[in-house]
Parts: structure tokens; C-alpha cells; sequence
């Protein structure tokens, strides 16, 4: 399933695609490996989708290079083709058939029998999740039935590398996390899944590595650890034996971390941040034990203790607040 000289699912070097004077994709550089979720992590209109689509044979790039299973995705389109399959960000299934009759459609055209059509169909809705919604017309299913639909669609021949767009934009939480399920379930049968988001939370679940793009650039790339880490080391927390101590251990924080020290609504709770972009996680675990002994010296009893790395979301913002430019985050 691999591509034997690389292992790379994707492997772009900077692509670029222009819509008139807009460089809606400015240089992108991506290594997917087999048999992983990688997220594309970007804001509105940072170019996620027209990524997508050039990696899917949908759209032509201008410049730069992409390869998937080591296939150039201009010169070799239809072998490209023949091992992806895309779940676009606006469904694309039948609004006036049902739900078995969109399968089974989608089925016979990629040549299979009637019965091997009917069958793998059944086998989906009943894996998704929409047996009962099985004989309705698509049109009146709800956005998060309508999306499982859309998925199925897409992995009626199992692909090799599935794209999923922002698969769970506009979903509920429930729906997003049957979503999720099935996006795992999937990569355990040894699909690649590319999958874009707005969601940090969603790349955190989902993905081992992430690339986040903004205005057409990757500004950054590696695991969630590596992201996180970049950042700096995120929050401690502590919880102590007697609320009085709280102004005191809040004073002896601020001094020892030289950083900024949060009450929390429980009386006996402190949240401080650690590290900054210039840090590193190992310089906030040193600070943090010194925090502690000066605490201790006190005679302030901390009950307990953790040191978090920092959320993606804070990583998100640290990254995209350092490339926007101050006229628009003026706006
Ligand atoms: N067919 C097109 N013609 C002209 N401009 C386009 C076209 N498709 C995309 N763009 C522009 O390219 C840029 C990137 O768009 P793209 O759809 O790739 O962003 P995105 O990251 O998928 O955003 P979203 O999260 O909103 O889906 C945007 O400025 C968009 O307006
Ligand atoms: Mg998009």
C-alpha cells in the first residue's frame, strides 16, 4: 500500500496554485506518511481546500510539485485517481435518493454487481450508524447523518488515501465524535487520511502529525508534541492545603516564574503560565520545581501540582497572531 521508495502517501514541494492576483496556495510543502491521519489545520480561506484539490487531480496547480503513492498527480492524474477518494466539504451525495439508494448508485458506476452493490451498502449504513435513516431521501437527513453519508460514499472501494474536508464543520458534539470513530476506523484498515480543519481539538484527537497553514504557507509542521512544544510549556496548577495561603503562594509564583498568576474560582486553586514562545518545555519544568521548593520554604502546603503542556489552541494563536499583519489584527 506504500510507495516503496518513500513510504510517503503525499509528498509536495512547493506547491502553488493562483487565482488571479490571490496566491490562495503559496508554496506548500507536505510528507504524509502511510497509514496515519494528517491534519491540515488553517483558518477561512487559508487555502485547505484548494490544497485538496490538487492533490486530488481536481485542480491543476501553477507551480511546485505533488506526488501521491510517489504518482505525479498532473502527469499520472489516473493513477493518482485510482487510489484516492475525497469526502468534499459540501456533501456530495443525491439530496432526492435515499440513503441505500445513493450506495447502491455509487456502487453499480464503479462496476460493481447489483448484489455486491446492495450488500456493501447495507454493511456501510449499518456502520455508520443509519440503518433506520436507510430508506430516506438524503434531503431530509440531519447534517451530521448527512455527513456520515457523504464518508460512506467515499469509502465504498476502501481507497488508499481518503481526503477528508472539514468533515465535521457544523456538526454537534455527538455527531462530531461518531465522525472521529469512523475517520479511526478507517486508518485502522490501513487507509492515509488527509484531513482538513478549523478545529483544533479535532486535529488533537485525530491526527499524529499536523501542518498548519495560513494564508496559502505552512508556518508550521511536526506531531502535536512538537507543535505544543514550540510554544513553550503551557500552565501549572496547583491546588493547596489552606485557602488563606492563597495571596501569598500567588506573590511567590509571580516572582519565581516571572509570569502571570491566575485565581481560579476554587479558593484554593492557582493557574500560572509558564514558558513563552522562547522557551522550551525542559525550562518550564525547571521553573516550575523552583516555584515549588520556594513555596514549600514558605511553609505553603501545595495538595496538588501539575505542569500542562499548552492546548493546540494557544499554540494556533501564538503561531497565526506572529503572521498576521498588525493592520489586520488591528481589524
Ligand atoms: N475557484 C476559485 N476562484 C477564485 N478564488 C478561489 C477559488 N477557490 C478558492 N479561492 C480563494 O483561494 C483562497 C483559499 O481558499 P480555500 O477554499 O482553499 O480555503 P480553505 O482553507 O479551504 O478555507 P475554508 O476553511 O473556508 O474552507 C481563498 O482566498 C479563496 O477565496
Ligand atoms: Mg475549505
Amino acid at each position: 500500500m506504500s510507495d516503496q521508495t518513500t513510504g510517503l502517501a503525499i509528498e509536495t514541494a512547493g506547491l502553488v496554485k493562483t487565482f488571479g492576483e490571490n496566491r490562495a496556495v503559496d508554496g506548500v510543502d507536505l510528507s504524509v506518511p502511510t497509514g496515519t491521519v494528517y491534519g491540515v489545520l488553517g483558518p477561512n480561506g487559508a487555502g485547505k481546500t484548494t490544497t485538496v484539490k490538487m492533490l486530488a487531480t481536481l485542480l491543476r496547480p501553477d507551480g511546485g510539485q505533488a506526488h501521491v503513492f510517489g504518482r505525479d498527480v498532473v502527469r499520472e492524474a489516473d493513477a493518482v485517481r485510482s487510489r484516492v477518494s475525497l469526502t468534499g466539504q459540501y456533501a456530495s451525495v443525491d439530496e432526492d435518493l435515499t440513503g441505500t439508494e445513493n450506495l447502491i448508485l455509487l456502487g453499480r458506476l464503479m462496476g460493481h454487481s447489483k448484489k455486491a452493490s446492495a450488500d456493501r451498502s447495507e454493511q456501510l449504513l449499518e456502520a455508520f450508524g443509519l440503518t433506520d435513516a436507510a430508506g430516506r431521501q438524503v434531503k431530509n437527513y440531519s447534517g451530521g447523518m448527512r455527513r456520515r453519508i457523504d464518508i460512506a460514499a467515499s469509502i465504498l472501494n476502501t481507497p488508499d488515501l481518503l481526503f477528508l474536508d472539514e468533515p465535521t464543520t457544523g456538526l454537534d458534539p455527538r455527531s462530531r465524535n461518531q465522525v472521529w470513530d469512523i475517520v479511526r476506523a478507517v486508518v485502522a484498515q490501513g487507509t492515509t487520511v488527509l484531513l482538513t480543519t478549523q478545529y483544533l481539538d479535532e486535529a488533537d484527537q485525530l491526527a499524529s502529525r499536523i501542518a498548519v497553514i495560513d494564508k496559502g504557507r505552512v508556518i508550521a509542521e511536526g506531531t502535536k508534541g512538537e507543535l505544543k512544544a514550540s510554544v513553550g510549556a503551557g500552565a501549572v496548577h496547583l491546588r493547596l492545603r489552606e485557602a488563606a495561603q492563597r495571596v501569598e503562594a500567588e506573590q511567590i509564583l509571580r516572582l519565581t516564574l516571572d509570569a502571570q498568576v491566575q485565581l481560579e474560582a476554587d479558593p484554593l486553586a492557582l493557574t500560572a503560565r509558564v514558558g513563552d514562545a522562547a522557551s522550551n518545555g525542559r525550562g518550564a519544568s525547571e521553573k516550575a520545581s523552583r516555584a515549588l521548593a520556594e513555596l514549600a520554604r514558605a511553609g505553603i502546603t501545595v495538595d496538588t501540582f501539575s505542569l500542562g503542556q499548552p492546548s493546540l489552541d494557544e499554540v494556533f494563536l501564538a503561531l497565526t497572531d506572529s503572521t498576521t499583519a498588525p493592520e489586520e489584527a488591528a481589524a
